[in-house]
């Protein structure tokens, strides 16, 4: 059929309601029929992306109202959520009636949440336009707020009735977020293997995974949605540890992001934090060296940063494959100070407690010795 833009569903199996991430291209109207009759609906956005895309979602939901948050990590915030709480109430929204989340990660993860605590729960739809959102973070119910003492400490699983990815909005996104979003991409290639499917994908199609080819990306959103969903499906709510593995890299990126006060991107910090931990893991006999070396081949050719940048001179913006070029968004930091903060991430139970490649594949791992724990920084030009 031609004019029908093409739909594919990957299920996500939770209880008590599994839900569908679509993917495809020019399908926001999808949210509509996701929304179903729905008495009100607050969609949450941002000013810029709201211009690009609020005028089609208000066209398919004609009940809805636009409730606009700041841009940027800094306005994921316990604050934020309360405004928008007090605006929804004074909306009129109710328990039976949708958040509608559209935007990047920063919008799904605090709508999500508002969604979650406002009348204590209502339904959301995700509708992720970045691509780290598309492959990652609108998948799996995981909401919440940063403090200043640490990203993510305040939240809630609040799992979505659904996701719809419109992979034809990346195309309007800045390259420095585009290539964000390749870092939670290499994650999933690092976690499925060489020679999964993945992997095949990002060695054969490079080229068009670079350019955006819509094709391309609609099935590398799928592959990568198809991930996450049968991680998410066997641990909800990550009691199992199975669900943990989906932390590979975020360790360290957790730590340089709340370091650099969030001049990282995520999925810069996540680039850094893969090199980081295939070191450590060679470091710790865990695997070999050619192993190591895809940690930070794959995140190199796909122009994200492998090395933390080298303080105020540094740019981990930069791309290319050291991210050492001249900028002023650096991150002075030591491993000293990393370690207070790997101490401090919620995921650690007194100690350090990092996802890492092993002969048994990827698990936890917790507190690695000091030596080879200074073998990673060095990997990734972090002096003691
Ligand atoms: P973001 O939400 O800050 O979006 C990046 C920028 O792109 C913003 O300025 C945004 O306004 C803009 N933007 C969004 N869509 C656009 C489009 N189509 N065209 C042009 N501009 C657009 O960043 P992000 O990388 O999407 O998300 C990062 C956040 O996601 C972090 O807070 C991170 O902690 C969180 N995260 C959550 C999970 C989870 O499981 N909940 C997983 C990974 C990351
Ligand atoms: N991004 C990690 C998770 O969803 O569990």
């Amino acid at each position: 059929m031609t004019g029908v833009p093409a739909v594919v569903a990957v299920r996500v199996d939770v209880p008590p309601a599994p839900y569908d991430v679509l993917v495809g291209s020019g399908i926001l109207g999808e949210v509509a029929t996701t929304v179903g009759d729905r008495r009100r609906v607050a969609v949450v956005s941002q000013a810029r992306v709201a211009e690009l895309y609020a005028p089609r979602l208000l066209e398919v939901l004609p009940s809805a109202d636009l409730f606009l948050m700041g841009d940027g990590e800094d306005h994921k915030t316990i604050a934020t959520v309360g405004d928008l709480a007090r605006r929804f109430a004074a909306a009129g929204l109710l328990r039976d009636d949708a958040v509608v989340a559209l935007g990047g990660g920063v919008v799904g993860d605090t709508a999500g949440f508002a969604a979650a605590v406002y009348h204590r729960g209502v339904d959301v739809v995700q509708v992720p336009t970045t691509l780290l959102a598309q492959v990652d973070s609108a998948i799996g119910g995981k909401t919440g707020v940063n403090l200043p003492e640490g990203k993510n400490l305040v939240g809630a699983f609040h799992q979505p009735i659904g996701v719809v990815a419109d992979v034809a909005t990346l195309a309007d996104l800045p390259a420095r977020e585009y290539r964000s979003g390749l870092g939670e991409v290499a994650k999933y290639a690092l976690l499925e293997g060489v020679g999964g499917e993945l992997d095949t994908l990002l060695r054969e199609e490079s080229t068009a995974v670079l350019g955006r080819e819509p094709t391309v990306l609609a099935d590398l959103v799928r592959r990568c949605a198809t991930i996450k969903a049968r991680v998410v499906a066997g641990d909800p709510e990550e009691r199992t540890g199975s669900r943990a593995t989906l932390n590979l890299g975020h360790t360290l990126a957790h730590a340089l992001e709340t370091a650099g006060r969030h001049r990282l991107t995520h999925g810069e910090a996540v680039a850094v934090g893969l090199v980081f931990a295939g070191a450590l893991a060679e470091a710790t006999g865990r695997i070999d060296a050619a192993t190591a070396d895809r940690y930070r081949s794959l995140p190199a050719a796909l122009g994200l940063p492998v090395r933390v940048p080298a303080g105020p001179a540094g740019d981990a913006a930069g791309g290319g494959t050291d991210g050492a070029s001249e900028g002023d968004d650096g991150v002075e930091v030591g491993s000293d100070a990393l370690l207070a903060l790997m101490r401090r991430d919620k995921k650690a139970a007194g100690g350090f407690t990092f996802v890492l490649p092993g002969p048994g594949g990827v698990e936890r791992v917790d507190d690695p010795p000091a030596g080879a724990l200074a073998r990673a920084f060095a990997a990734v030009g972090v002096r003691g």
